[in-house]
């Protein structure tokens, strides 16, 4: 339009100063008018690429998370079935071993448990990374299924001397996945036996806090460096600490365990102080509503 007004223009009217100066202005505008709109081409090819991109993307990774799973599946019963099979002919009295074959046994059971516990860490990555974390929700004793963690780790703790105990208040019954928090307990008090020293202290304790209930799991151990910290609920390597006994770590218990109560509508958050120890505190809301679970 302001083009076919300029060819109407002739010289004479061009040399008038004033239609001069209207003429620059309305070129100017014409000029960023169409640098605007080629922009905004620009701009609306580079979302619908990027769209693109993305939902191929999340396809892929839709793919990788079936694959990761059956795979993982697949290998959880064959595995299961060796442990067992050792586990067997280890506690078989018919028929004594000798010491070499109860050896290469012993190391049969063990690496296909390490085996057993990886695979379930990656089935539960796959599972959460899909969102397809599937809650059972039922009403339960948290005090009770502390009790009953704190018990089974006294096993491991012994082993390095380590007093494990626990300071539980009362709290009514309540909705939550009991499997799942034991998973989140274990893994708990496991890194903090894991993680601390001979002869130290590990307190587990249960507490009300404003319609949720509070658990904190608090060790004397090697404490997290700060900037270690961001990174302990990612899954990704990076973190220095070494397990203090030869236990083995595959880095994938925190994720886990932060998905599984976030899932409740809790929340699961650490303090450390390298060299005086860590204390990680989830809560669980007391109030079935809150709860995502069906
Ligand atoms: N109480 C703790 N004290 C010091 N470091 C800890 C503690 N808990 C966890 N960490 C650090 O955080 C890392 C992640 O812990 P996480 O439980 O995810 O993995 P893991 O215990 O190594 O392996 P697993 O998958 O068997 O649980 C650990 O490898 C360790 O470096
Ligand atoms: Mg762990």
């Amino acid at each position: 339009m302001n083009e076919h007004l300029l060819n109407q223009l002739n010289g004479e009217q061009l040399a008038n100063p004033q239609i001069s100066k209207l003429v620059t202005f309305l070129m100017e505008q014409w000029a960023r008018e169409k640098d605007h709109e080629i922009k905004q081409q620009l701009l609306r090819s580079t979302v619908l690429r990027y769209a693109d991109a993305e939902s191929r993307l999340a396809e892929m990774n839709r793919i990788k998370n079936r694959f990761i799973g059956l795979v993982a599946h697949d290998l959880r019963n064959p595995l299961v079935s060796i442990r067992g099979l050792s586990e067997l002919l280890l506690n078989d009295r018919s028929d004594p071993l000798s010491s070499q074959q109860r050896d290469f046994l012993t190391t049969i059971y063990s690496a296909s448990n390490s085996m057993i516990t990886l695979v379930n860490d990656i089935l539960d990555m796959a599972v959460m990374e899909d969102g397809r974390l599937k809650l059972q929700v039922r009403k339960d004793s948290l005090s009770r299924l502390i009790r009953e963690r704190v018990k089974v780790n006294t096993i491991l703790a012994r082993r390095k001397r380590i007093a494990l105990d626990h300071h539980l208040s009362r709290i009514p019954n309540f909705p939550f996945d009991r499997n799942r928090i034991s998973q989140v307990l274990d893994n708990l008090i496991g890194n903090a036996i894991k993680y601390s020293s001979d002869r130290s202290r590990i307190s587990v304790s249960l507490s009300r806090r404003n319609g949720t209930a509070v658990v904190s799991v608090s060790d004397e151990g090697m404490g997290i460096a700060s900037e270690d910290q961001a990174k302990l609920f990612s899954g990704l390597p990076g973190i220095s600490n070494e397990p203090t006994g030869g236990e083995k770590s595959t880095g994938m218990g925190l994720t886990i365990a932060r998905k599984i109560i976030e899932e409740h509508r809790g929340a699961l958050s650490v303090e450390s102080e390298v060299g005086f120890g860590s204390t990680f505190s989830f809560t669980l809301p007391l109030e079935v509503r809150q709860c995502r679970a069906t």
